[in-house]
Order: C-alpha cells, then structure tokens, then sequence
C-alpha cells in the first residue's frame, strides 16, 4: 500500500504541458529595428529614416542608423540563437537594401548580407523565415505616392521577385506583408508611424494596395520558388464589447472590419466585407479596386501569421468626448476612418511599459476565432511578447521576471487553444533583441537578450534562459 507521501505524489495533477511534435519555436525581429548601417552597401533611405529624422516624431530623436549594430554582428547575433537552442527565426530583408530606391536591378552587396545570414542560420540548423515587407518603404517610392498608389503594389511585386531569385534556393518559407494594418492606418491615417501622413481615404487606399502588394508578392514567390511556403503576418486586434449591449457590439464589428476583415476579407475569401464597404461609404467608393484585383490577391496561403500582444476594448461613444488610448499612439488624428462614433477603453489587467494590458485569454480567443473562420488555413505566432525595463544589474546579469511571466501567461494560452482544436504550428518570440521601437525610439525593451547600445553588448536575460529550455524540450512548465 501507497504510503501517504507517495499518494500526493502520485495524485498531483502534472502542470506541465507538452506541445505538439514539431512545433517551431523561433525569434522574431525587423530589419529597421536592428541592422544599422543605413547608408552602407549602397542601401537608400526607408520611409523610416527620414520619418526619425524628422524633428518631434520619434521620442528622443532616436533613428535606426545604428540599431543593434546587427549589420556588422550578424554571426555573433546567429551564435546567440544557436545557443539558445531554437529552431527558426523570423527577419526582414530592407527593400532598400535589396533594391535600393525601390526600382531597377538588385544590389548584390545589399543581398550578400541576407544570403550571409541565411548561410549562417542553415549551418546552425535554424530555418530562415523571411519578411519581405516590415515598413521600410524606400523613400523614393513614398516621393512617387507611396502605398495610396497602385504603382507601389507593382513595384513591391518585383522587388519580392528579385528577392526570390537571390534567396529562393535557401529561403522556404516566406512573409509577404508584416502588419498591413499598421503601414495603412499609423502611416497614412493617424500618422504615428512613417511617412506620418493624416489623411483617411490614403489609409484606405493603401490597404487596398497592400492588399494587392501581398497577392502580387505570393504570385511572384510561387513562381520561383517551387517549394516555397508563403504567409502574412496579421496584427489581428481581438476586439471585445465593452458591455452586451447591442451599440457596443456594432462598435466591435465596426473596429474588427477596419483592423482585421479588410485584411483577411480579400486575402483568405476573394472580397472586402459588405459592411466595411457600407461603413466607409462616405469616404470612398473604392475605385481604387480595380477589375481583376480581388482575384489577384486571393492566393492561398500555407499559414496565417497572427501577432497578438494585447486585445482591443470597444464601446459605442456616449458623445462625452471620453475616448481613452486605443493603444496605438498619441495624435490628434485617428487611425480607424469612418469610426468616429468608437470610443477605446483600457482593458482590465495589468499594463506594460508600452500601456497594454495583459490578457493571455485575448490571443486564447483569437486564435479560436482564426481556426474556426479559417479552418483551411494552419496558424503561426508571428510575434508575441512584452516591453519591460530591463537594466544590467551590478554583476551583469538581467532579471526580467514581467517577461517570463508574461510568456508563461501566453504559452500557455497557445497550449490550450491547441488542446482545443487550433492548428497552431508554431511560436517566434518578439524579439531578440532589444531594438529601435518605432516611434518609442530605444526606450522600450522587448529583446529576450538585452542589448548595451553605447557598446552594442549582448546579454542574454533570464527570460532568454527560460525561452531557451521550454524551446528545447517543448513542455511548458508546470
Ligand atoms: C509589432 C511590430 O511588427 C514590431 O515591429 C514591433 O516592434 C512590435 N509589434 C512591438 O510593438
């Protein structure tokens, strides 16, 4: 007979939870946040540099001109992953550096660096995942219209096949678009990311032509490479009604059709919703769709990349003027068109140094929303993860308990929403490194490896240790 001792031990529920074989765990970053070297091998200016460099746009006039210095640390930084044991990383070529201006042949200084950088992960036995697009439009580009144009969607289509012929026999796996959303509706709406334009028939119109960028893009990557496996990856908002009441669910279908279905709609069903097109009506009549578009864009995909941080809380505006940050950044412009009568709430829950809530049940539900509105299609979490205020402590090591906590927290939803039916293929952490944070500049940390930038120094947080171990074994602990 069990002793009482090896009762409880027998009895107690493992806590620990294993993911399915082959799950791919992997780093993600961008090209702009890290690599530096902006002027070097014959790369031109992104619509990201010249926004940084603008006066009163990025907090402390921080630019990307050094970054993480990942340019010129690309072996160091590939040796970091390799310790760190996982199995994939997700990055971004600049167009600006493949296809300098955006037009005419590629540079092949400027692709020697990716093609060094795909050598060294192969050699490392890490798959390269590709974006081809993370918002450094080449600024003569945006000087000729920029996303609102048609043209830049053509353009985009044969950068995305310069880079297919270059890197097709060693890159599988690629991502057309990163976040759509926010190059339409931050860049040219709100204006809070680059070019920084307010106007909102642009956004809408560069949603579109994003639209027919990412189907154009799939086109050429099938074309070239046979076994290529393609992507987008979304910045779905899981958007929740602030009460039951009818006015705050139209609220949430009016946010979801602006942030998510004016993607997936084209991209996963071959048309824009009804109801974006009757909510936007007296904006735009988007002739901008031309004939033939729809079909263009609507290419299957091998997976939809989801990137969750924080979900999205909604109320009909009670027209007190009360709106609250809809996490998205500060400007007298909004970035939703034809959505005036929202207002944003901040979801319950604790709040990171960017203002996010944490809610592990919103990336639980999204990504059961996904698997049931899009069943053909398997998901990947192209980014999740968390901004803290990390410091090198006096013995040089960085404790960084909010991001173990918070990847314990969203794992762990990941787990579930598997468990129940969600065919969820893999995990890339946001990010690396600690990195140029957009309009945030350096003064938020989301790398899993901390970076010194007066002396570019890496060191590996805690959080990176435990990332590292739950990637390596692929069980959750307990
Ligand atoms: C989304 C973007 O893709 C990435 O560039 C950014 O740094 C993270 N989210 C965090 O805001």
């Amino acid at each position: 007979m069990a002793t009482a001792a090896q009762q409880s031990t027998a009895s107690a529920p493992d806590a620990s939870r294993t993911f399915p074989e082959g799950f791919l765990w992997g780093f993600s970053t961008a090209a702009y946040q890290i690599e530096g070297a902006v002027a070097e091998d014959g790369r031109t200016p992104s619509i990201w540099d010249t926004y940084a460099r603008t006066p009163g746009r990025v907090r402390n006039g921080d630019t990307g001109d050094i970054a993480t210095d990942h340019y010129h640390r690309l072996h160091e930084d590939v040796a970091l992953m390799a310790g760190l044991g996982v199995g994939a990383y997700r990055f971004s070529l600049a167009w600006p550096r493949v296809q300098p201006t955006g037009r005419g042949p590629a540079s092949q200084k400027g692709l020697d660096f990716y093609r060094r950088l795909v050598d060294a992960l192969l050699e490392k036995g890490i798959q390269p995942v590709a974006t081809l697009y993370h918002w450094d439009l080449p600024q003569e580009l945006e000087d000729a219209g920029g996303w609102p144009e048609r043209a830049t969607a053509e353009r985009f289509a044969e950068y995305a096949a310069l880079a297919a012929d270059a890197l097709g026999d060693r890159v599988k796996t690629w991502t057309t678009l990163n976040e759509p959303w926010c190059s339409a509706f931050l860049g040219y709406g709100s204006g809070v990311h680059a070019p920084g334009r307010t106007d909102p028939v642009a956004a809408l119109r560069a949603a579109h032509h994003l639209n027919l960028a990412h189907g154009l893009a799939v086109q050429a990557l099938r074309d070239r490479v046979a076994d290529a496996e393609c992507l987008v990856s979304l910045n779905i908002h899981h958007v929740r009604p602030l009460t039951g009441s009818d006015a705050d669910a139209d609220a949430a279908r009016r946010i979801d059709a602006l942030a998510n279905r004016v993607f997936t709609g084209p991209m996963l069903r071959g048309a824009y919703p009804e109801d974006l097109l009757k909510d936007t009506a007296a904006l735009t009549d988007w002739s901008y769709v031309h004939d033939g578009d729809l079909a263009q864009i609507h290419q299957p995909l091998d997976l939809l990349g989801v990137n969750y941080y924080t979900p999205t809380l909604v109320s009909r505006a009670d027209g007190d003027g009360a709106h609250t940050s809809d996490g998205h950044g500060n400007s007298a412009h909004s970035p939703w068109p034809a959505a005036d009568e929202v207002a944003f709430h901040q979801p319950p829950g604790d709040t990171t140094p960017m203002g996010w809530a944490v809610d592990p049940s919103g990336l639980y539900d999204l990504l059961r929303r996904m698997a049931s509105d899009f069943p053909e299609v398997p998901l990947v979490i192209t980014e999740n993860g968390i901004a803290s205020d990390d410091y090198a402590d006096p013995s040089g090591q960085v404790n960084d308990p909010a991001r173990i906590a918070y990847l314990r927290g969203h794992l762990a939803a990941v787990h579930r929403a598997v468990e129940d039916g969600a065919d969820v293929r893999g995990y890339f952490l946001w990010s690396l490194l600690d990195n140029f944070e957009w309009a945030h500049g350096y003064s938020k940390r989301f790398g899993a490896v901390y970076v010194d930038y007066p002396t570019g120094t890496r060191i590996p947080k805690a959080s990176a240790r435990w990332y590292a171990e739950v990637a390596r074994t692929g069980v959750l602990p307990g």
